[in-house]
């Protein structure tokens, strides 16, 4: 009898291990992109200006798209293409964005745009 309790414990404290087992992070190599809130002002407009605005901005901009504020990058992703536009590598013409940036920027886009 107790040796079929110990039996019967020593498979529950399995399970539980097994249950503590976290699941991998979403992007491992961009934790930032896990925790932090990410922001129009406090990062995408950033890369907006590094990477795109030389071409996507001023009076004649690329393909009309304009990405200099807030308004105009919700826009220009209003049918997905803003961002899939760099996450397929397409833009900027220079080269793939880091996968940290671009997981920072789907996560932007996924909580719903923050301003
Ligand atoms: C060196 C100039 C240049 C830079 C920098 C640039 N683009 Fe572009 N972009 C273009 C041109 C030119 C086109 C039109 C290309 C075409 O139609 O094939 C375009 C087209 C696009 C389109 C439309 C794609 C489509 O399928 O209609 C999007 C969205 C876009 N760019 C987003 C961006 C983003 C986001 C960045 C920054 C990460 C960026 N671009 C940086 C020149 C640039």
């Amino acid at each position: 009898m107790l040796r079929s309790l110990g039996f019967w414990v020593g498979i529950a404290l399995g399970l539980l291990a097994c249950k503590k087992e976290k699941p991998a992070p979403a992007s491992p190599t961009c934790p930032q992109a896990d925790t932090a809130v990410i922001t129009y002002r406090g990062y995408v407009a950033q890369v907006m200006q590094q990477h795109c605005t030389s071409c996507h901005g001023g009076a004649n901009p690329s393909r009309g798209i304009r990405l200099e504020t807030y308004e105009q990058v919700k826009q220009a992703n209003a049918n997905g293409k803003w961002y899939r536009s760099m996450e397929n590598g397409s833009m900027p013409p220079s080269g793939k964005l880091d996968d940290c940036t671009l997981a920072k920027l789907k996560k932007w886009v996924d909580s719903g745009y923050p301003e």
